[in-house]
């Protein structure tokens, strides 16, 4: 038969973050302590990226138990019961199962019932672009009311011999549940990649090379920090310019920046290419945190909201960036 016209399924018109909810392992760890296993010091840390301490998750704490404890907190900030989710998704590249995903394993720990669940790897953009994927999601109507969780367990894939990287990744998650809106509130996403720099940020070895006893060294993150340095602040700056522009909103309208918490120097980079008056609240979370990749939005956005430094209905710019490389901003109206 030709020409059936398959029955269309119409979602809402807009989405909007219903609730956020942060988790930070209890175990607070010092720039000494990192020194310990590298030649730098706390000074050299605090000065090259703003980072004073972060957490690392105890041997046996996984990422899905680090999501779940911020998903729990998601979900009471907006009211809603685990078993209303359509869809529960993980932004992760630490969850050390290739199958099957945290998703699935934490809407069953949830006890969220049967809802779809898929993890997305877009490392420190992972955030962002989940929250694009979930408002798609919900104006498409695959989905009323999405879970989406960012959560890193770094300390599991970083060498703390590693000069380059020890000092700077911290483990935790921050989740978001997202849901329909009568007015719009997560602005047009601005994203990307560019694989010609895949180098940069990678995983040393495979998992067939370790398989193969090639080495015996459990394969860990390496970085080309000046590289990355120098993309994110003069590329991806004009990322965030972009997102602005799509939302139809100027730098003097933003009330908050919360920008992936990669480097305090990055930050303060961005703030002055985009011009943000001073008026912006911006995130430094990473002071406290370190760099926790897909959680370092929604663990800042938590954290601002605890504090009182935000408020519901502000206008928030956000932006992450990271492995791939991959990018990824938009405008959000904070929950
Ligand atoms: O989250 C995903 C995205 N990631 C990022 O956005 C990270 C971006 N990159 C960075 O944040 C920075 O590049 C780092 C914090 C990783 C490094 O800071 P940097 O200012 O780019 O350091 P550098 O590599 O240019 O090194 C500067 C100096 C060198 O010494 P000399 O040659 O000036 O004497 C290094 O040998 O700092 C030295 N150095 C260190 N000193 C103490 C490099 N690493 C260390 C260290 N401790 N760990």
């Amino acid at each position: 038969m030709t020409g059936m016209a398959l029955a269309p399924r119409a979602g809402a018109q807009y989405a909007r973050i219903l609730g956020i909810g942060a988790y930070r392992p209890s175990r607070v760890v010092t720039n000494d302590e990192i020194c310990e296993h590298i030649d730098s010091s706390d000074e050299w840390i605090r000065e090259r990226t703003g980072i004073i301490t972060r957490h690392f998750a105890d041997e046996d704490e996984s990422v899905v138990d680090m999501a779940a404890a911020a998903a729990e907190k998601a979900l009471a900030a907006a009211g809603i019961s685990a078993d209303q989710l359509d869809a529960v998704v993980v932004c992760t590249v630490t969850h050390l199962l290739q199958t099957p995903s945290a998703a699935a394993e934490l809407a069953f720990k949830l006890g969220a019932g049967t809802p779809a669940a898929f993890d997305i790897s877009a490392a420190c953009a992972g955030f962002s672009y989940g929250l694009a994927i979930a408002q798609d999601l919900i104006r498409g109507g695959s989905a009323t009311r999405v879970l989406l969780v960012g959560v890193e367990k770094l300390s599991d894939i970083t060498d703390p011999t590693d000069r380059g990287t020890a000092f700077i990744f911290g483990d935790g998650a921050g989740a978001a549940v997202i849901g329909p809106s009568d007015t719009p509130a997560i602005g047009p996403v601005v994203w990307g990649s560019d694989g010609a720099q895949t180098e940069a940020i990678i995983q040393d070895v495979t998992w067939r090379v370790f398989r193969n006893g090639a080495t015996h060294k459990f394969p860990s993150l390496r970085m080309n920090g000046q590289q990355v340095f120098r993309w994110a602040v003069y590329e991806i700056a004009k990322v965030a310019r972009e997102a602005l522009d799509s939302a139809g909103i100027g730098a003097d309208d933003l009330d908050v920046f919360i920008p992936h918490q990669a480097n305090m120097r990055i930050t303060d980079a961005m703030i002055k290419q985009l011009g943000l008056p001073e008026s912006v609240v911006v995130a430094r979370d990473i002071a406290e945190t370190g760099n926790t990749s897909a959680a370092s939005i929604p663990l800042a956005m938590g954290r601002m909201l605890e504090e009182g430094q935000i408020k519901s209905g502000d206008l928030a710019l956000l932006i992450g960036f990271g492995a791939g490389l991959v990018y990824s901003a938009q405008v959000v109206v904070v929950p």
